[in-house]
């Protein structure tokens, strides 16, 4: 809950205001004079300062200053009257974060609140909003046990409140859309649209009306003006799912849109100026693509103000339970009882590579609870692709190794072979891809190069 220090020597104003504060929750002390509001800045801990400039003796200016000076990571807001807009700007470059004029409208007073928290909570690093974090990674919705989702949560909620564009990088099935709808949930637009635009589903000229509108006549079968997802999403996010599959020619576009922050419908020459947070994802590199000449370098730096990587699910196989308890619980109808899973269904789950990552192991969990017999997931009603994986060669090596097979030889030469066997099977996962492997493996590429059979280098 923010804490909020309000002062006013106007005792209705001060009231007024604490009312509504408080109605959002927000924690409110009071001071009527400037000298009580310095002296609780240096005794207490405040997020935001929302203070009257004109005062006496001690002013709005006087106690920016100490903020400025002992507790700089406290948010201001001044208050002032019509009229005397040249104090509140020396206020702004004094390092207040925004001024709001008397008379004002308290939805106007309340987003400017909401904005100073989001803005400080996006710049501070202090130690109380790491601890914060550190305790609060989880969403209502995101299972995120493994520190590397525990790393995508940190970044959601520090990018959520800005207006950053995020690119969202990870392969499919591994959570894209939901992070991207995580950002604009946590955002300060979230009461407004989010949408998203496949990119790769719409033929080129579709695309674009798509995106950008397009007037009555603009081509055949425009029989009507048409406004597009850029308009649609104003004060709210646009998510261009997909991104890498974007014809160059409309790449072009989004870039003046997103410089020029205005669209112009396709047939127009008419602009709309348009306020849309932009965010991304692909599950191709777009590096690769711009080397290929299929992305403009232009846009990427652009979209990729902020990349978001999402780790496959066989690189954090410590989400991988919580995931499939996280959809038992959503399937299972309000007061049934849980089914329950085998010992050995769990290590095969842990242990199975998926290729469809969070998807593929939503879908498998459906299909085992619908063929669940006395409420018990067992190997067999697992789909056939991953009930087929044999535990014994797992590449943990744990569940059940076949020892007879390797009785007699030393150790040495036992793990190596595991070794060995491991190695090529995370080389297949990553498709031939030595780099990404060695980051699997957790080992130097130089080391994987060393350990690999000749053919194989
Ligand atoms: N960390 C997670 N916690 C809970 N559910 C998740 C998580 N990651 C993914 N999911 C679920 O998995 C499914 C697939 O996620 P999503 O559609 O966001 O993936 P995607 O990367 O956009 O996939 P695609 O590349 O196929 O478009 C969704 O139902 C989503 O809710
Ligand atoms: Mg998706």
């Amino acid at each position: 809950m923010a804490r909020i220090l309000l002062v006013d020597d106007e005792p209705s104003i001060l009231s007024v205001l604490c009312t509504v504060l408080r109605a959002e929750d927000y924690q409110v002390t009071t001071a009527a004079t400037g000298q009580q509001a310095i002296d609780l800045i240096k005794s207490e801990d405040f997020d935001l300062l929302i203070s009257d400039i004109r005062m006496s003796p001690v002013n709005g200016m006087d106690i920016l200053k100490v903020v400025h000076q002992e507790r700089p990571d406290v948010a201001v807001i001044m208050l002032t009257a019509y009229g005397s807009v040249e104090t509140a700007i020396e206020a702004l470059k004094l390092g207040a974060f925004d001024y709001v004029t008397k008379p004002f409208k308290v939805d106007e007073l309340l987003i400017t609140v909401q904005r100073a928290l989001a803005y400080r909570n996006a710049i501070t690093e202090n130690a109380t909003l790491k601890e914060q974090l550190q305790t609060r990674y989880q969403f209502d919705n995101i299972i995120a046990e493994s520190p590397s989702m525990k790393n995508v949560c940190d970044m959601i909620r520090r990018v959520a409140p800005t207006d950053t564009t995020v690119l969202i990088y990870g392969h499919s099935g591994t959570g894209k859309e939901l992070i991207a709808k995580a950002i604009h949930a946590y955002s300060l637009r979230s009461k407004k649209n989010f949408l998203p635009v496949n990119c790769a589903a719409l033929p080129e000229p579709l695309l674009e009306s798509e995106m950008f509108g397009h007037v009555k006549g603009a081509f055949t079968g425009a029989i009507a003006d048409k406004e597009g997802l850029f308009e649609a999403a104003h004060g709210g996010t646009i998510f261009l799912d997909e991104i890498g599959s974007m014809p160059l020619s409309i790449q072009g576009k989004l870039l003046r849109v997103l410089q020029e922050k205005e669209v112009r419908r396709v047939g127009s020459n008419k602009t709309v100026a348009v306020n849309a947070r932009v965010l991304a994802a692909t599950n191709v590199r777009l590096e690769k693509l711009i080397e290929e000449g299929l992305f403009r370098e232009d846009l990427f730096y652009r979209i990729s103000v902020i990349p978001i990587e999402i780790a496959p699910l066989h690189e954090r196989r410590e989400d991988i339970l919580p995931l499939v308890y996280h959809v038992i619980k959503k399937e299972t109808p309000e007061g049934a009882e849980f089914p329950a899973l085998n010992a050995d269904v769990c290590s095969l789950l842990e242990n199975y590579t998926w290729p469809g990552n969070v998807r593929e192991l939503e879908n498998a969990i459906k299909h085992a609870m619908t063929f669940a017999k006395d409420n018990r997931i067992t190997r067999e009603v697992l789909p056939p692709k991953i009930a087929a994986t044999p535990i014994d060669v797992n590449p943990d090596g744990e569940g059940g190794e076949r020892f007879d097979a390797t009785r007699g030889r030393s150790l040495k030469a036992f793990l190596r072979e595991q070794e060995k066997k491991y190695l090529s099977q995370v080389l297949q996962f990553t498709g031939g891809d030595k780099e990404r492997a060695a980051k699997t493996l957790r080992i130097s590429l130089a080391t994987l190069y060393r350990k690999l059979p000749e053919e194989q280098n």
